[in-house]
């Protein structure tokens, strides 16, 4: 993402939502971008997918300018990612049936995916007969079954309860290390944000620009033990700290 700046026009107001916000990931690199609400992040997250062109600056996925979303790009947002009248397997296949993949080879890959999750048992249900938890496991498988080599992930785990935020970090983690991708993942978590990441870049608040970013040299596999780990918590106040200075220069 190079000099990204992007204005929002709401009736006769500008709203500058980003501005010249630079920063690359790697190849299967795990970033977590963190930062106040309204700051501007899934204002990024919208850009890198392609769903909003940036008023100035641009996008490229291994070399090629963003113009539009792709199947090069998969997007978890925090609700609302299922087709609430198909039912959970057809929901799973459906970027493949876009792409033309043949019926047996999608059935294959559903059924991987849905035994990932934990889902086999509700190939057959619809969304709304299941729980947020679960909806959230079939989005990611949806988004992991396309193959994408971006995965866009907007505060996925934001409206769970602790413990089924966690064990969907847990699953996340897995499924990730199992086939590695290249992930934006958009957090107010600080703690989420450590656990799950490679790095960590932190926003100012609105307009969001990059403030400062955090390496985090943890080992993996991570579960919640991590959280007690020196390490952790001495990153962790860094980044609070940061984040304190910020607001209180304002
Ligand atoms: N479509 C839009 N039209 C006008 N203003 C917008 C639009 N989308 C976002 N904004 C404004 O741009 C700013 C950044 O919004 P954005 O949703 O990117 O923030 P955010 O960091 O994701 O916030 P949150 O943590 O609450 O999700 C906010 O001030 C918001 O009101
Ligand atoms: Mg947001």
């Amino acid at each position: 993402m190079d000099n990204v700046t992007v204005v929002y026009a709401s009736g006769s107001e500008q709203i500058l939502a980003v501005e010249n916000v630079t920063f690359s990931v790697g190849d299967k690199e795990f970033l977590s971008i963190i930062g106040p609400s309204g700051c501007g992040k899934s204002t990024i997250l919208h850009v890198i997918a392609g769903f909003i062109q940036p008023t100035s600056g641009e996008v490229k996925v291994s070399g090629s300018l963003v113009r539009q979303p792709d199947q090069d790009r998969g997007v978890v947002f925090q609700k609302y990612n299922l087709f609430p009248w198909k039912k959970v397997r057809q929901n799973i296949e459906f970027g493949l049936r876009m792409k033309g993949v043949p019926k047996e080879e999608r059935g294959e890959v559903v059924a991987d995916y849905l035994k990932l999750m934990g889902l086999t048992e509700f190939a057959d249900s619809y969304p709304h007969s299941l729980s947020v938890g679960m909806q959230q496991r079939v989005g990611l498988a949806r988004a992991y079954a396309n193959d994408p080599d971006v995965l866009l992930m907007d505060e996925p785990f934001s409206s769970l309860d602790s413990q089924t935020g966690e064990r969907m970090r847990e699953l996340l983690l897995r499924v990730w290390s199992q086939n590695l991708k290249t992930v934006v993942f958009i957090t107010h978590d600080i703690e989420e944000a450590i656990q799950l990441s490679d790095r960590v870049l932190l926003l100012s608040p609105r307009p969001g620009r990059v403030h400062e970013e955090f390496q985090v040299n943890l080992p993996r596999p991570r579960s919640r033990e991590i959280f007690a780990d020196s390490r952790f918590v001495e990153l962790r106040k860094r980044i609070m700290a940061a984040m304190f200075t910020h607001t209180s220069s304002e």
